[in-house]
């Protein structure tokens, strides 16, 4: 059976020394016998410190961000080979609030997912449609287009995870009911296997949106979703582990 995957999105939130006592309190109550994946993604500040929090735990490591280049005159910036060499196993590519409070197209997007395969990191590609997109109908097709470009420079391997975030569920309350959330993710494990061929079926496709312990064991038995993405809910360890037990019950 696939691992149901936790990624913590803390966002521009916790300084280096408040990850570390996140860690702390949440690897002590976390069952050591779990099946499933739980991933952190944290600040770029905050990584190196976490590095070593996480020594020997079974958590994942992840970044919000990198850039598309190795090195250079890139002020700013965080290189992938960097991340990679700290020691950092996951990547956030393409969250909406890069796409939108950034500015970050399709076509940097593309180039980001290139990046991040070729220093072996496991991107977390984020699609998802606005309210109006909703409203119109467009839903599919939005998140079909958004899916697709990011792929273009991409080996079409496998080695990803896609993560369907409906941007009007993100930090509103709003949670997409489990019959919304299916029917795109549906749709976006179809486009993956038109895209990848049989290898589809290793991508994991996540929800995420306004996940919380109350609405998460309804959506994880929805056979379409492979974990979560979840913000808000993922900065207090109390919080985050009542997801994670919910969903093992
Ligand atoms: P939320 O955020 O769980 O607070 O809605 C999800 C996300 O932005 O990844």
């Amino acid at each position: 059976m696939k691992k149901f995957i936790f990624a913590a999105n803390w966002k521009m939130n916790k300084t280096p020394k408040e990850s570390q006592e996140f860690v702390e309190e949440f690897s002590s109550q976390l069952d050591p016998k779990l099946q499933n994946q739980v991933i952190l993604l944290a600040p770029a500040l905050s990584l190196s410190t976490l590095r070593e929090s996480l020594e020997g735990t079974q958590i994942g490591l992840g970044a919000q961000n990198c850039f598309y280049e190795k090195s250079g005159a890139f002020t700013g910036e965080n290189s992938p080979w960097v991340l990679s060499e700290m020691g950092v196993q996951f990547v956030l590519i393409g969250h909406s609030e890069r796409r939108s409070l950034f500015h970050e197209d399709d076509e940097l997007l593309a180039k980001k997912m290139k990046a991040a395969e070729s220093f072996q990191l496991t991107s977390i590609l984020c699609v998802g449609e606005n309210l109006t997109e909703r409203e119109q109908n467009k839903t599919l097709e939005v998140i079909e287009l958004q899916l697709r470009n990011a792929l273009q420079e991409h080996s079409k391997k496998a080695n990803f995870i896609l993560a369907y975030e409906p941007i009007w569920a993100i930090g509103t309350g709003k949670v997409a009911n489990p019959g919304q959330a299916n029917e795109a993710q549906k749709h976006l494990k179809s486009v993956l296997e038109d895209v990848l061929g049989s290898v589809a079926e290793d991508v994991p496709v996540l929800y995420g949106g306004s996940v919380n312990s109350k609405n998460a064991k309804e959506l994880s038995l929805e056979p379409s979703i492979d974990g979560f993405l979840i913000g808000g809910a993922s900065l207090e360890p109390s919080s985050l582990l009542d997801i994670v037990n919910s969903v093992k019950a």
